[in-house]
């Protein structure tokens, strides 16, 4: 077989990130602005596209995919490419095949998404609160994303809570969704809000350091050190009182780049090789040539993974409120 992705920081690549849409049906204040311009359709790879470039990335060494969005569940006929991308798992193909939502389809799609191969999910819910929550989302209704919670671990996905630590906004209900997560089986993974996209809000209010918010959660918690790794970029704890765990996901404070072993792909075919860099690759016009075979696309592949930076470079403006990249989270889904 073809030898793996190799970076020319000696980083192994092997996990993809494919926003298969970048819409969704709620707008966090922290992800998207409220009036969002979406892509036209003729842009976006059709699911065969986005399988066919999955496949050419599995046969490289990639193990690991996340489908992301926007919301991926809401991208119409998504299954398809789920069930598919399901069929590679095993020996030689994929190891984990995974996704990130935001869980107001679940309800409605938990068991096929488990009889296609998932075994586990992340679901952003950054508040038990339902007024909270309505405000962060914009529009959203809490109920929606905890049925489809309650759904997926009824069809016996395991979950992995999403929370993006905002200031004066979740900081003081970290207690709670600890215990609500040990209550229900979950783990819980905090995140520093990133500086991407215009956003209505100031980041520089709105950004919560987690040193901070460990620091609190051991006045209440006892939190063992673990060495527990899903292969993403947070580092976890268990918490006794519970036996669940927590990671946390410190981009501002505690660079984690050295470790990188991920590319975003986007649904028009764009891969970023760095969610905090503008540099990109483009496969779009190479699926659509049909002069372009699989070694060709293999090589697109191998020549993109040549150029990933060594990190982001990332920092919270104090002075303009600015992003420090300009394309929203929601374009490659975090
Ligand atoms: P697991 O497989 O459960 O470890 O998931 P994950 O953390 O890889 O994926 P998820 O989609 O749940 O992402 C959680 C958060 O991690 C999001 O806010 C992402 O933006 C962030 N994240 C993932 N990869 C990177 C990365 O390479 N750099 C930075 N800065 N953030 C990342
Ligand atoms: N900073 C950090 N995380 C973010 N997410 C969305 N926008 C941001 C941001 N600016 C998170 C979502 C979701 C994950 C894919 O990314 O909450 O859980
Ligand atoms: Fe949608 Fe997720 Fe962005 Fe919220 S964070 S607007 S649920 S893509």
């Amino acid at each position: 077989s073809q030898a793996g992705l190799t970076d020319p920081f000696g980083r192994a690549v092997t996990y993809l990130r494919v926003s298969v849409t970048d819409r969704c049906d709620l707008r966090c204040v922290y992800c998207m602005a409220e009036d969002m311009t979406f892509l036209p359709k003729k842009d976006i790879l059709t699911l065969e596209e986005l399988d066919r470039l999955c496949g050419a990335f599995i046969a490289l060494g990639t193990d690991k995919i996340r489908l992301t969005g926007g919301e991926p569940l809401v991208r119409k006929g998504v299954m398809a490419l789920v069930r598919s991308l399901g069929a590679r798992i095993g020996e030689g193909g994929l190891r984990e095949l995974t996704l990130t939502t935001n869980g107001t389809q679940l309800t409605r799609m938990a068991e096929d998404l488990f009889a296609a191969g998932v075994r586990r999910i992340n679901v952003s819910l950054d508040t038990l609160d339902p007024a909270t929550f309505a405000a962060v989302t914009r529009w959203g209704r809490i109920e929606q994303t905890l049925d489809g919670i309650f759904a997926a671990k009824a069809a016996g996905l395991a979950i992995k809570i999403n929370a993006v630590a905002l200031k004066g906004v979740n900081e003081g209900e970290f207690d709670r969704m600890v215990a609500w997560c040990g209550e229900h089986g979950f783990d819980l993974c905090l995140i520093e809000t990133m500086p991407m996209g215009e956003i209505s809000g100031d980041r520089t209010d709105q950004y919560l350091p987690l040193s901070l918010v460990r620091s609190r959660l051991r006045r209440t918690w006892t939190l063992e050190d673990t060495d527990y790794r899903t292969g993403g970029p947070a580092r976890y704890v268990t918490v006794k009182e519970t036996g669940r765990r927590i990671g946390f996901i410190t981009p501002m404070t505690h660079n984690f780049c050295e470790s990188c072993n991920r590319v975003r792909l986007t649904c028009t075919g764009t891969l970023y090789m760095c969610l905090g860099q503008d540099d990109a690759a483009e496969f779009r016009e190479l699926l659509r040539d049909p002069s372009v075979d699989d070694a060709g696309l293999a090589q697109a592949i191998r020549d993109a993974i040549a150029r990933k930076p060594r990190g982001h470079d990332f920092v919270i403006d104090r002075r303009r409120n600015r992003p420090a990249v300009a394309r929203h989270m929601s374009l490659t889904g975090g």
